[in-house]
């Protein structure tokens, strides 16, 4: 009897398997396995229309303007800046869920970094995860957390109204809707 029990979930759990599918992120270019979409992209954050199952995805075709390249190099130094400004936070953290969320930031923000650079067609930079650039004070880092996404929506409006080319729109549409979230993360918190 007890042998027929297992049996049966064993073989549960395999039909559920089944049900697995492939996603893509349209924002970042990377997968996800899941029997859903998640809420938000576990790489680079955005919302879960963007996305959809792999085999739905065709990469655009496009030529990048002057202007949306000048301003995707200035919002990929913006990612690298803000993406060592949180490993550094992390680091420094006075408790184990802002060292989590910075950190965990610190990586969303060099995904940011990484979707820039596939737009632009050039190599990832590097970026250090101990630099000194940030507060030994927890509390001016969730400070400086809040003007560093201000500052990034701020730009990224801008770019987003200057950019002409549907993918840089949508990549904008994406990057600006996620840095609000992180603005959410530190707001009334200092
Ligand atoms: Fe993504
Ligand atoms: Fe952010």
């Amino acid at each position: 009897m007890q042998n027929t029990t297992s049996l049966n979930f064993y073989s549960f759990n395999c039909r559920g398997v089944d049900y697995l599918k492939v996603f893509k992120c349209k924002i970042c270019q990377e997968g996800y396995l899941g029997d859903a979409p998640p809420t938000h992209c576990p790489f680079c954050g955005a919302h879960q229309q963007y996305m959809i199952e792999a085999r739905d995805f065709k990469l655009p075709e496009y030529t990048l303007t002057d202007v949306s390249r000048r301003n995707l190099e200035e919002a990929l130094d913006l990612e690298v800046s803000n993406a060592e400004f949180y490993f550094c936070a992390a680091d420094r953290a006075d408790n184990v869920a802002d060292a989590t969320m910075f950190k965990r930031l610190g990586k969303v923000e060099s995904e940011h970094a990484s979707t820039i650079v596939k737009e632009l067609k050039k190599q990832s930079p590097d970026i250090s995860r101990d630099r000194d650039m940030c507060s030994n004070m927890n509390l001016d880092n969730l400070e400086e957390s809040n003007q560093r996404e201000t500052n990034a929506i701020r730009h990224y409006t801008r770019f987003l109204g200057e950019a002409t080319e549907d993918r840089i729109k949508e990549i904008f549409t994406a990057i600006i809707e996620i840095e609000k979230d992180h603005l959410s993360l530190t707001d009334g918190r200092f």
